[in-house]
């Protein structure tokens, strides 16, 4: 099994989804992509994210990011659950619509690939006691390198805004030299490079301030 780390190429594979078969690396094509996993379908927490990552896509399609749901059941369970999934979020938070694709990986073939079974909650397992996933996100750029993983346990909803911001924030330096502060949100100042020397720094950021010899923030228009 590869060790995935950040930087590392996204695996490729083949899979089926509900949005029917697909090659990985084809289906990515020149955006960003973000690949998630779920323990298991018809389960609560799983059932607020999903629907919640339906309600934020546009979000995510503004920043030409695809998302990619996966959890290691069938795909006429995945049918099954969307509706679930819908009717649900339709109830407590608006309108909801699984546009996306989940893979379905029954036999855990992605999810083995990524590495992201569980290793640590022994209630997350399915009735043969094969091990589900925990909630990995793999945040993939264009080239299919890994820019981002976090892995969360079974018990925990994630927090999309944060992914959304760490979206917002690798996009950001892949374009400027830049990084981004503590709690940053898309607007607020960022911080220049270290590499950007003190002359550069004058001529690429004009409004920069600097506070410490190398903590210097500037505002970037984007
Ligand atoms: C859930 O989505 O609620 C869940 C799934 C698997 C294990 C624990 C919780």
């Amino acid at each position: 099994m590869s060790h995935l780390r950040l930087g590392s190429i996204a695996p490729d594979f083949e899979a089926q989804t509900t949005a029917g078969p697909i090659k990985f690396h084809e289906w990515i094509g020149d955006s960003w992509a973000i690949l998630f996993s779920h323990p298991d379908d018809f389960t609560p927490v799983c059932t607020t994210e999903l629907g919640e990552v339906a309600r934020r896509s546009n979000d995510f399609t503004a920043r030409g990011v695809k998302l990619i749901g996966l959890s290691a059941n069938g795909l006429e369970q995945h049918e099954a659950w969307i509706k679930d999934i819908e009717a649900f979020g339709e109830k407590v938070a608006g309108p909801t619509r699984v546009k996306y694709p989940i893979i379905a990986d029954k036999d855990r073939k992605v999810a083995t690939l990524y590495d992201m079974l569980d290793h640590q909650d022994a209630s997350n397992v399915d009735a043969k006691g094969i091990p589900f996933t925990v909630r990995t996100v793999f945040v993939i750029d264009p080239k299919k390198v890994i820019r981002l993983t976090i892995s969360y346990p079974a018990s925990t909803g994630r927090n999309f805004d944060e992914i959304l911001r760490v979206v917002d924030s690798l996009q950001i330096g892949d374009k400027n030299r830049v990084t981004t502060p503590v709690n940053w949100k898309k607007g607020e100042d960022v911080i220049v490079h270290p590499s950007v020397s003190t002359e550069e720094a004058k001529t690429l950021f004009p409004e920069h301030t600097v506070h410490l010899p190398y903590l210097r923030t500037t505002p970037l228009k984007v």
